[in-house]
Order: C-alpha cells, then structure tokens, then sequence
C-alpha cells in the first residue's frame, strides 16, 4: 500500500471515521492506562481522543501525511499528544508504555514481519502494560484490502503475552456508498497483557 498517496487525497480512507473505534472506547471507559502509544495511528483520532482523556499518547505512523493531518486536528486540542512519523517496526522504547493501541496496522503488516512486530510490542511495554489491537478476521469476504486473520494466527504471534481475551468484533469504516453512514467489517479484537 502506498500509505503517502492514500493520505494525500482529499478524500477519506475507508478507516479514517473521525472517532475511535467503539471497542476502545468501551475499553477507556472502564481502564485507565497512563502512558499510551498508539500503533499507525493515521489522523489521530484515537490517539487525540486518549491525549483528551488525560493519558500521556504518543502516536506513530508511516506516513508522514498522516502526522501532518494528526498534527493539524491535534493543534485544537487541549492536551496535545505526540506525533511521530515512525516505523512501528523500527521502535526502539523499552519498558515504556502501560498501554499500546492498534487499530487496523497488524493486519497490514507483511505476515512474516509478524513476530518482530509482536516482539517490539513485547519490549516497549512496561511489565503487566497491555495490548489492545483490532483486526479483520477470517470471517470478512475477500475483497482485497488488509490480510484477514485466523484467531490461531493471533495466539502464535502473540505468544508471548497473556492473552486475556479476543473477541470477534466489528471494524467500522467509512461507506463510500451512503454518505454519513459506516460499513462494518468483521473483526477480532485482542487484549493482551505482557507477563
Ligand atoms: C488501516 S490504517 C489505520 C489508521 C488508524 N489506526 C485509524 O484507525 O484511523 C493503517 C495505518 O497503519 C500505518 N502503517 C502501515 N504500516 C506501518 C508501519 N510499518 N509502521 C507504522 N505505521 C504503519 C498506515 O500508514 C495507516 O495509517
């Protein structure tokens, strides 16, 4: 995917909905992490929704667009997070962050990048800091779009953490058929705490 191209358009990605995925905010509603990173963070809307809720975010992504358009919504903001054009492959923190959030990176992320993705999550959380990760899931039909995967998949490559749940789920996304409404993809979402 050409990730600079997709940002630069005027009009929306299908992912980009203005608003956090229901599932964190359901999530925040009842935790209270303090030191977030948000994983492909996009435009920023979750990680400026976490900044707002009082969590020290930091928000990375590859595009550079992206951090533009999240640095832009951010500036509006009281409690500006931080944004950074970053490899999620290439974070180098350790025993960081008591909370990391993705929606929608994992399952972009080459299947055999995988591990490494899952180890970088492992080291740049604090003992006990815990993942919370949205991702298509094999029930969604094969339009093209983001690797679909197996909930066995999700257990492998996250071995190493406790995994405290997943759940199947939906993933909200912009319809571009009907404007103002959301189309739904079937999801997984995974809690996963480092041990
Ligand atoms: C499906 S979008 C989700 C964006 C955002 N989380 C949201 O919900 O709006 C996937 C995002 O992951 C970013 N991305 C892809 N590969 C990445 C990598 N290796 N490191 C950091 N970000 C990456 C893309 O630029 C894109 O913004």
């Amino acid at each position: 995917m050409d990730w600079e191209e997709i940002y630069k358009n005027k009009e929306k990605p299908a992912w980009d909905i203005g608003k956090p995925q229901q599932f964190l905010i359901d999530y925040l509603s009842e935790n209270h992490p303090q030191v977030a990173i948000d994983i492909g963070c996009g435009t920023g809307s979750s990680t400026i929704y976490m900044a707002n809720k009082g969590i020290k975010t930091t928000g990375v992504d590859l595009s550079k667009n992206a951090i533009k358009q999240a640095k832009i919504k951010a500036g509006r903001t009281k409690r500006r997070p931080l944004l950074m054009t970053k490899d999620v492959l290439k974070l180098a923190y350790a025993s960081k962050f008591d909370f990391a959030y993705d929606s929608g990176c994992f399952h972009v992320i080459e299947p055999e990048k995988r591990k490494k993705y899952a180890s970088i999550i492992y080291k740049l959380l604090k003992n006990h800091g815990r993942l919370l990760l949205l991702c298509f899931s094999e029930n969604e039909p094969d339009w093209g779009g983001p690797h679909r995967i197996k909930k066995p998949e999700l257990e492998e490559t996250f071995a190493r953490f406790k995994i405290l749940w997943i759940n199947e789920t939906e993933f909200k996304a912009n319809d571009s058929t009907i404007a103002n409404q959301f189309a739904s993809h079937k999801a997984y979402a995974m809690l996963a705490e480092k041990i």
